[in-house]
């Protein structure tokens, strides 16, 4: 971590958010930022409001009250297609990819809205393959072929397709073996250094921790932890967050 990565002004800013479905509110005040050329992970159990709270950050879900700046500038009200347009992608919990279509189709999937000319398109499939070597090696191959964690990459790299400077992941470690997640992790973590801004949302808490340059918890909507991860010396600290009050005393 540099001093210059610490410093640097935030990509996403989050303050007090509040959101929900219709008129239930299930966040009530989430707070995180997310730094270019930084990992945020957004940790908290089944149902703390990791999903919903992406959601509202990408304009899918209504920001009842709080502050979402990206940028610096306010876009709790603006479109999701005026989010993604801006520089903000998203992979979604459990995203599939198109089975029957080949590894290289899916990626230029990804790219559909951005009204680019082939030979750029082509520029960019291959910048996918030297992120993810893996995709290149099967870029011919129906996306049914590979493996779970392959697939995972798959939806990351069709995400990354756009260009994005600010990339959010809804648990791309689900349902994986955890060699895998570790994998996983590791790729995530090596897209740092295109200098794109991650919010990681996890309940793999030590493979995305190994991963994270901030950590924030949430417990029923709520941030009950929020630390730089070099401040985190000790594990339980989070785990106890993690697991909220009633289990701290174990
Ligand atoms: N479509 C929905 N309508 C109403 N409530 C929902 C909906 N989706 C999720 N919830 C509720 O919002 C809360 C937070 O869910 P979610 O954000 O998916 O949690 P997490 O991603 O942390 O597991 C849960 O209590 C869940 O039941
Ligand atoms: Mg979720």
């Amino acid at each position: 971590m540099t001093d210059a990565a610490t410093t640097a002004a935030p990509l996403l800013e989050v303050r007090g958010l509040e959101t929900g479905y219709g008129d239930l509110k299930v966040v009530r005040d989430v707070s995180l930022q997310v730094r270019p050329g930084e990992i945020t992970v957004l940790l908290g159990r089944n149902g703390a409001g990791k999903t919903t709270t992406l959601r509202a950050l990408t304009g899918l879900n209504k920001v009842f009250a709080g502050e979402v700046r990206y940028e610096g500038a306010d876009i709790a009200k603006t479109s999701p297609h005026r989010r993604v347009a801006g520089g903000i992608a998203y992979v979604q919990e459990g995203k599939r990819v198109f089975r029957s279509q080949t590894v290289e189709q899916n990626l230029l999937l990804g790219a559909y809205s951005g009204g680019r000319r082939r030979s750029r398109l082509k520029q960019d499939v291959e910048r996918i393959y030297e992120t993810f070597p893996v995709l290149g090696d099967k870029r011919k191959l129906p996306a049914s072929s590979m493996s779970g964690g392959q697939q995972q990459m798959l939806a990351i790299g069709q995400a990354l397709m756009a260009q994005p400077k600010l990339l959010f992941l809804d648990e791309p470690s689900g349902g994986l073996a955890p060699v895998i997640v570790r994998e996983v992790m590791q790729r995530v973590h090596e897209l740092k250094a295109t200098g794109i801004g991650i919010l990681l949302v996890e309940q793999a808490v030590e493979a995305s921790f190994a991963v994270a340059d901030h950590v924030v918890v949430l417990d029923t909507g709520r941030t009950v932890l929020s630390e730089r991860a070099s401040e985190v010396i000790d594990l339980t600290v989070l785990q106890n967050a993690y697991f909220g009050k009633e289990r701290s005393a174990n």
